[in-house]
């Protein structure tokens, strides 16, 4: 299970708790005949807000208002499609909207502490194929339980959790705390701070946070810095393609979090890029490092590819003013004869060239993708 990062889109950034059957019915048309299925995107994940409760038996409930055709229907309508199915739930008494939200309302969006099997053999007998399990200020000892009870059903169900609960969760405490859980062994992914907004602040807080953090990174567990903001207001044509970029940099998964029934056509170009997304998806299943820091705000990021000698770099430019940036083949590891460079968001082959190569007139917040190939 997620052997590459997982792909798709979530409720969430788009709709906050304004979900309904119908809105979701519409994102997983959209994500086919935006062509975004084709590009590899797979789950159509509800998030928070969709619960209403338990029986007197304890069986967790849908909001029959805003899914009356129920949760196992809305599963299998977007199985029809040939997509996977996601929900969202919290090791907590309320969901982090139960709890937190104005008004707070645990009785209505219950989390699943306490009703972890239960819930799972909901899950599984509903067609869910992908829980979000996101921690709302409970132990942090609730992942496991919740791990086990989706194993138990036998249902391959991919695992994302939020451990995040004012630390980033480190496995091993090497590069920022250690939080006493074996993510890798827990879950499929885990978010890795707090929650991302459409600005380029926050794209550039989470780029820092998961730079120390790739060695945890592989097939079956992934960073999550979060879902993509790709489309929302906030961020501009320009970022959004350097906030893609670098998620595929980081081999992160690819939530799609806009209004895919309403998104421009440059939005879609982004999110549909094949030669970026193959470098997220990339087999080998390494995250990408920092490189090189060749200047101020200036930064060159390398992801060693499958293949010999073969990388994706992302030439980031953070600063307010337009830059060049080079790349030196010493920094990448390859040999430092000529290797062919080839543009990831122009799609064209920029030729060959011996020991480095120089992108000229990177706007602001922008970025030049490039897959470098030795070619000794
Ligand atoms: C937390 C998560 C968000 C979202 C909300 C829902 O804040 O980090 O991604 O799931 O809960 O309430």
């Amino acid at each position: 299970l997620a052997g590459t990062p997982p792909m798709g889109w979530n409720s969430w950034n788009a709709f906050d708790c304004n979900i309904n059957e119908a809105k979701i019915k519409a994102a997983a048309d959209a994500l086919v005949s935006s062509g975004m299925k084709d590009a590899g995107y797979q789950y159509v994940d509800v998030d928070d807000c969709w619960m209403n409760g338990r029986d007197a038996s304890g069986n967790i409930q849908w909001d029959t208002t805003k899914f009356p055709s129920g949760i196992a229907s809305l599963a299998s309508y977007v199985h029809g499609e040939g997509l996977k199915f996601g929900i969202y739930s919290a090791p907590n008494t309320g969901t982090c909207q139960g709890l937190y939200g104005s008004p707070a309302m645990p009785s209505v969006y219950v989390g699943s502490l306490g009703h972890e099997q239960q819930d799972a053999k909901s899950y599984a007998a509903w067609g869910v194929d992908y829980l979000k399990y996101d921690d709302c200020g409970g132990p942090l000892s609730g992942f496991a339980p919740m791990r086990d009870a989706l194993r138990a059903t036998g249902r391959p169900i991919v695992y994302s959790i939020n451990p995040y609960n004012g630390n980033t969760c480190d496995p091993t405490g090497a590069h920022t705390s250690t939080c006493g859980l074996d993510l890798l062994s827990i879950a499929n992914m885990w978010r890795i701070g707090a929650d991302i907004k459409a600005t380029w602040g926050d794209i550039t807080r989470l780029i820092d946070i998961d730079a120390s953090l790739s060695p945890y990174a592989g097939a079956g567990h992934w960073n999550d810095p979060d879902m993509l903001e790709v489309g929302n207001s906030g961020l501009s044509d320009t970022e959004g393609r350097t906030h893609f970029s670098m998620w595929a940099m980081l081999a992160a998964p690819l939530i799609a979090g806009n209004d895919l029934s309403s998104m421009s056509a440059t939005s879609k170009a982004t999110l549909t890029n094949t030669e970026v997304i193959a470098v997220d998806q990339d087999p080998l299943g390494e995250q990408g490092q920092l490189a090189a820091s060749p200047g101020t705000n200036l930064q060159v990021w390398s992801k060693t590819l499958s293949g010999t000698n073969v990388r994706a770099v992302a030439l980031l430019n953070r600063g307010t003013a337009t830059a060049s940036i080079t790349v030196q083949w010493s920094a990448l590891g390859i040999p430092t004869v000529a290797a062919t460079v080839r543009d990831l968001w122009s799609h064209t082959d920029l030729g060959s060239f011996s020991g480095s190569y120089t992108a000229s007139s990177i706007p602001s917040h922008g970025v030049v993708m490039l897959k470098v190939t030795s070619t000794p």
